[in-house]
């Protein structure tokens, strides 16, 4: 039986997928900060395990109880909506070392037993803010440049081992935690200079007409684990893949 780890599935995304692929018959690994039964499935080919991306020795000890993984979805992520003025430079750090370290450490962690196997499927979520410059997103959109930068450099390192990078751009998702927590955790001081731009910023992305559900993110991640001819980036959702459209980057 197939078997995939997933970072980050308290919530939204992370759950979905831990979901789609545990009704397609995968043993799943569903990793979380702090692993709670509610709301999900009795059965056992779904395990519930502790991991913080940010933390060297839980990952070593995630990865070593999971056995062998058949993929990796480096799916834990925050965000940060703020200008740069008020986005204090500690908390743009954190960010990064979930966003951006988090998905390097997993995926360096996974990488000797998946060469050892003979090959293993790695997805790291994106966004679509890298297909497109959005207002009061710029450490946030960073962050996610970096990690299709990352992904896509190694995907050359880890294909003669039979390894394959791919990433999944999803568009914006207002019904999962993914606000609240990036309030919570990012802060969102506006100074005053910059009122006005952030009222704005906010009806920019508010009009937005079409969003993504968390079943595209599953389904794209679907597509990235088991065909192995899907292109690199995938957007998900209908607004990334007009985005994507617009960037030439789907048909
Ligand atoms: N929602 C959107 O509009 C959107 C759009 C494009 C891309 N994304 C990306 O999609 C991914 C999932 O986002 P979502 O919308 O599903 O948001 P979400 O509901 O907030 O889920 C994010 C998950 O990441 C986990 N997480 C945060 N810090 C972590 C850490 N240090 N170690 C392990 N897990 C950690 C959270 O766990 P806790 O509950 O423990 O905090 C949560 O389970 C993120 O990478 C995000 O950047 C989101």
């Amino acid at each position: 039986m197939p078997r995939i780890l997933i970072t980050g599935t308290s919530s939204g995304f992370g759950r979905a997928t831990a979901l789609h692929f545990l009704d397609r018959g995968w043993e799943v690994l569903a990793t979380m900060r702090s692993p709670s039964a509610d709301g999900w499935p009795a059965d056992p080919r779904l395990r519930l395990m502790a991991l913080d991306v940010t933390e060297p020795d839980g990952i070593a000890a995630a990865v070593a109880a999971a056995g062998p993984l058949d993929a990796l979805v480096n799916n834990a992520g925050v965000g940060m909506l703020n200008v740069l003025e008020g986005a204090e430079i500690d908390r743009a750090r954190a960010l990064f070392d979930i966003n951006v370290l988090g998905t390097m450490a997993m995926t360096r962690a996974v990488m000797p037993g998946m060469r050892a196997a003979g090959g293993g499927v790695i997805v790291n979520i994106s966004s679509a803010v890298t297909l497109t410059a959005l207002p009061a997103l710029s450490v946030y959109s960073a962050s996610k440049a970096a990690v299709n930068a990352f992904t896509e450099s190694l995907a050359l390192e880890a294909a003669p081992f039979g390894i394959r990078l791919r990433l999944v751009l999803p568009g914006s998702a207002p019904d999962t935690a993914f606000g609240r927590n990036a309030v919570a955790r990012m802060g969102m001081e506006i100074p005053e200079s910059h009122a006005s731009f952030m009222q704005d910023s906010l009806r920019t992305l508010r009009a937005a007409p079409e969003r993504t559900l968390p079943q595209d993110v599953a389904l794209a991640v679907w597509r990235a684990v088991t065909d192995d001819r899907a292109p690199m980036r995938l957007p998900a959702g209908a607004d990334a893949l007009a985005l994507a459209r617009a960037a030439g980057l789907a048909a």
